[in-house]
């Protein structure tokens, strides 16, 4: 059928400007909120730090919306509220990060390895089962008090499991050593620092052990589970101790 073009330029606009309206998205694709209570501070919040805040917080404000406060986060924007508490298969919010919305998926998509990459399903889900338990969040400033990780007690169990035989002191592939803290901090011959305590997600040890460096050889050898490479990173992130 051939749409007058002054009808689809209508249509087009219109459709913008209801972009987000919950009516406009098929939303039987969307992941589902985890079965169980869902704890706003050590699990949604993190979310919402390490994906969102950077642009959404109190450096930057893109698209004008800022989320590191309830105040803000639940301010309308022009369609409406982000969240509807109650009702996360009609939240706008989830649509966003579940890429239901044409060209609005948040964060927005890089070609940078090991940045913005979107929420996993899991993330999802526990997003989704916040927003159906209420959307509870607690006034002021959240202060997230995470385990501080240690290289002696968290990160070198994995590497000596996973690295040390070809990175320790048998034998150091690219004059990396894995075995010790300051080996790690020192990095290689190719690489250079292999840590970047300012961008813990842009370290070439984050990129390559979750697998996102096309380079290196023996990709599979270096590749961690989802769960570790997280823990290197937030290793990083508190400032590699
Ligand atoms: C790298 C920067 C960046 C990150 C990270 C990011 N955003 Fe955005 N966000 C933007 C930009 C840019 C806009 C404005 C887009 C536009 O106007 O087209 C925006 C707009 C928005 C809006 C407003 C949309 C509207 O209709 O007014 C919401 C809500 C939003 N982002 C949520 C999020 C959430 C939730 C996350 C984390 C899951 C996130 N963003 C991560 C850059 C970012
Ligand atoms: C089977 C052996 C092997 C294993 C296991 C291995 N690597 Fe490697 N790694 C290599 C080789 C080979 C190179 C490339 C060395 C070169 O460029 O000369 C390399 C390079 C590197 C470099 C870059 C060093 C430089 O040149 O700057 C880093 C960082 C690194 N590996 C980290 C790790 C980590 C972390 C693990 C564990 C998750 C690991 N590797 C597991 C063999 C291995």
């Amino acid at each position: 059928m051939k749409t007058p073009i002054l009808l689809s330029l209508a249509t087009g606009a219109l459709l913008a400007l209801t972009g987000t309206s919950a009516s406009a998205v098929d939303t039987s694709k969307l992941p589902l909120p985890v079965p169980r209570k869902v704890d706003f501070v050590k699990e949604v919040y993190p979310i919402f730090v390490e994906k969102c805040i950077s642009c959404h917080g109190p450096q930057k404000q893109k698209g004008k919306y800022r989320m590191d406060t309830k105040e803000f986060a639940f301010k309308p924007g022009s369609d409406g509220p982000f969240f509807i508490a109650g009702n996360s298969e009609k939240s706008p919010l989830v649509h966003i990060v579940a890429g239901l919305i044409d060209e609005g998926l948040m964060p927005p998509p890089s070609d940078k390895p090991g940045e913005s990459e979107p929420l996993t399903k899991e993330q999802i889900g526990l997003l989704r089962a916040w927003i159906d338990q209420g959307a509870v969040w607690p006034d002021g400033e959240i202060t997230m008090t995470a385990k501080e990780l240690t290289f002696t007690a968290d990160i070198k169990p994995i590497f000596d499991k996973s690295c040390v035989s070809c990175h320790g002191p048998a034998k150091a592939e690219g004059g990396f050593k894995a075995d010790t803290r300051e080996g790690v901090l020192k990095g290689g011959e190719v690489y250079g620092a292999a840590v970047k305590l300012d961008n813990a997600a842009r370290s070439a040890l984050v990129i390559i052990v979750s697998g996102k460096d096309g380079d290196i050889p023996e990709p599979k050898k270096h590749k961690l589970t989802d769960k570790e490479a997280e823990l290197v990173q937030k290793w990083i992130e508190q400032g590699a101790k």
